[in-house]
C-alpha cells in the first residue's frame, strides 16, 4: 500500500463555525486556525511529511463581509512578523503561492523577506496558499507560454504552475465536513488521494492528522495502471516524485 505521504496539502475548513458554535466572530475562528496552523506545522515535521502546502485565503474568498477579509489579512501581517523567526529556526521554508496583484506592496515586501530569510531551509517546505485559486494559477501559467510563444504541453504548463518547484500532492485533506475542491490545486490533485473529515479545522490535532495519515496508508496509488501492474512494480509511488522536490 501507500509509503508514507512526501507532500500533504490542506484545506483548513471550519473556523466560522467553531467560532459562530462559540458566539464568537468568525475571525476569531481563523485566529484560532493559525495556532492550528502552528501545531500542524510541528507533526508534519515530526512525521518526515517534507512539503505542506495550505489554503489560507482564496481568490473567491474577497466576497466575504469586509471585517473578515481584513481580519484575515491582519492575522496574515502578524503571522508574518511573528512567526517567520520560528519557523526559519526550525528548518522550514516559505514559499507564498497567489496572485500578488491585489495584495499590499506591505505584504508583497513580507512574503519576500520570509521567502529570502527561509530559502535555504530543507525540513519542511510550506506553501501558503493566499489569494490563490487553481483555475488562476493555470491561466497565468498558460498567458506565460503564449507571451513566449511557447506551444502548450502538459509538462511546460506544469512547469510554470506556481507549485512547480515541488511535486504533487500526495494526499489532500478537507477538514469541516465539506466533500469539495473549491478551486484549491486543481492541476495539481489529478492522481492525489482524497481525504474528507468532519473535524472543524481549529480542531485538527495531531491525533486527526494521524487518522489521514492511516487513510492514505491503505489506499492503492494506481496512476491509471492496473492493480497487477503496481502489485508487480512494488510501489505505487509516482516515479518523479522525490525528484522533483530534490531538484
Ligand atoms: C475556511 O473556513 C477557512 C478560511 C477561509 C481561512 C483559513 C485560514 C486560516 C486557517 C488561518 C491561516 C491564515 C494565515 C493568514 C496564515 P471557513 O471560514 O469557510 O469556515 P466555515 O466553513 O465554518 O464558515
Amino acid at each position: 500500500m501507500a509509503e508514507a505521504p512526501l507532500h500533504v496539502a490542506i484545506i483548513m475548513d471550519g473556523n466560522g463555525r467553531w467560532a459562530t458554535r462559540r458566539l464568537l466572530p468568525r475571525v476569531a475562528g481563523h485566529k484560532q486556525g493559525v495556532d492550528t496552523l502552528k501545531r500542524c506545522v510541528s507533526a508534519c515535521m515530526e512525521r518526515g511529511i517534507g512539503v505542506l502546502t495550505v489554503f489560507a485565503f482564496s481568490s473567491e474568498n474577497w466576497e466575504r463581509p469586509a471585517d473578515e477579509v481584513s481580519g484575515l489579512l491582519d492575522l496574515l501581517a502578524g503571522a508574518l512578523s511573528r512567526e517567520v523567526a520560528e519557523l526559519q529556526a526550525n528548518g522550514v521554508r516559505l514559499h507564498f503561492i497567489g496572485n500578488r496583484a491585489a495584495l499590499s506592496a506591505k505584504v508583497c515586501q513580507g512574503f519576500a523577506q520570509a521567502e529570502a530569510s527561509t530559502a535555504h531551509n530543507a525540513r519542511l517546505v510550506l506553501n501558503i496558499c493566499f489569494n490563490y485559486g487553481g483555475r488562476w494559477d493555470i491561466v497565468q501559467a498558460a498567458a506565460k507560454l503564449a507571451a513566449r510563444g511557447v506551444p502548450i504541453t502538459e509538462e511546460a504548463l506544469g512547469a510554470e504552475l506556481s507549485l512547480a518547484h515541488v511535486s504533487p500532492p500526495d494526499l489532500l485533506i478537507r477538514t469541516g465536513g465539506e466533500q469539495r475542491v473549491s478551486n484549491f490545486l486543481l492541476w495539481q490533485l489529478a492522481y492525489s488521494e482524497l481525504y474528507f473529515c468532519d473535524t472543524l479545522w481549529p480542531d485538527f490535532d495531531a491525533a486527526a492528522l494521524d487518522l489521514a495519515l492511516g487513510s492514505f496508508s491503505g489506499r492503492e496509488r494506481r496512476f491509471g495502471k492496473t492493480s497487477a501492474q503496481i502489485s508487480a512494480q512494488g510501489s505505487g509511488d509516482a516515479p518523479t516524485q522525490a525528484s522533483r522536490l530534490a531538484a
